[in-house]
């Protein structure tokens, strides 16, 4: 018995120094050490060994499958390091790694960061409203009657239920106004929809940011002063501002604004509308509030709305507005301020 565990002992350890991959040193292990494995089948010849020789014949059973157990895992081991190293051998560790593009803030939101940081210097809150909006809050209350062109189905997106998606953020004044008595002094960046093709100018989703201070005494000079102050913040002092005469429903009398600054390349451009809050608006207002608290004979306003997205396109240099929509990290990791 004694000869024959050397002689598997031998057999054994040479078959496992010599395998030469996985596979077959897994029927290695099943041949020597499996169920019916020639160690196994030779363990339980045991029985047969006479009482004298059980303790030595035993001690050696036991070795010899330590022996092969351990060969097996060493065996296990070397084929690995040896499959690693193949797969690694054409493999230049050299060569330069993919590099991870790096995004950034999107211009438009550094742009409604600066303008808030500035608004708040005035002593502006910001104010906030839902994109889905009534037709009441988004026209009515803002003296757009049922037959203002504005109102036409074409021109935002309309829900079944006679809901609509803001065409404005002015929708956010009428919010405010509702839900707070005066002193208002609020700005409300947020998003507007209309019906447009999608092209190189027009997006059916753009960016806006509305403007609203109501208080007795308020001015067109207050008006014009906060704007301003607020492009001059943003552009520089050597901002120029044009107010050029406008209509619009809500506000009388009605102004564009068009700007003048280096950075926006150095040609006027058109950038909000804005006014002094009709008393229409106001009138609308206590209806609904049920009160007089925004009465025309004691306070009065002005408001303003500016479009965000051909600023951050001019501070961007990109002549196409769908590029503020495609999420290229080319143009995410462009700075609109060059501070
Ligand atoms: N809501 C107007 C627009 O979208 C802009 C505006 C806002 C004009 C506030 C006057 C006052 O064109």
């Amino acid at each position: 018995m004694i000869a024959q565990i050397a002689q598997l002992r031998e057999e054994a350890l040479k078959a496992v120094e010599s395998t030469k991959d996985l596979p077959a040193l897994e029927s290695l292990r099943v041949r020597y050490l499996g169920r019916s494995g020639s160690v196994t089948l030779l363990s339980a010849q045991m029985k047969e060994v006479p009482k004298s020789e059980k303790a030595s014949v035993g001690k050696a059973l036991n070795a010899l499958r330590t022996d092969v157990t351990t060969a097996l895992e060493s065996a296990l081991a070397r084929l690995k390091e040896e499959a690693e190293r193949k797969a690694l051998s054409g493999v230049d560790l050299t060569l330069p790694g993919i590099p991870l593009s790096e995004g950034g803030m999107h211009p438009l939101t550094q742009l409604i960061d600066r303008a808030v940081q500035i608004f708040r210097r005035l002593g502006f809150a910001i104010a906030d409203g839902p994109d889905i909006e009534t037709e009441w809050h988004c026209f009515d209350a803002l003296n757009t009657p049922e037959d203002h062109p504005a109102r036409n189905e074409q021109d935002t997106f309309y829900l079944p239920d006679g809901r609509l998606m803001r065409a404005h953020t002015s929708t956010v004044q009428i919010r405010t106004m509702v839900s707070h008595p005066p002193p208002i002094r609020v700005i409300a960046p947020g998003a507007a929809y209309r019906r447009d093709e999608v092209d190189a100018t027009h997006l059916a989703q753009f960016t806006q940011m509305e403007g609203l201070c109501v208080a007795p005494g308020i001015a067109l000079s207050d008006l014009k002063g906060t704007i301003e102050f607020f492009f001059r913040e943003l552009f520089g002092e050597t901002t120029k501002i044009r107010f050029r005469p406008h209509f619009f429903p809500f506000t009388e009398p009605s102004y564009e604004i068009d700007i003048l600054s280096d950075d926006l390349g150095g040609e006027w451009m058109e950038l909000a509308g804005c006014g002094m809050v009709d008393p229409m608006v106001f009138e609308a207002v206590n209806t609904h509030r049920g009160d007089r608290a925004y009465d025309p004979d004691e306070v009065s306003g002005f408001a303003f709305g500016f479009g965000l997205d051909r600023l951050a396109m001019n501070l961007c240099k990109v002549s196409d507005i769908r590029m503020l929509t495609e999420n290229d990290v080319r143009f995410l990791q462009s700075h609109a301020f060059k501070n």
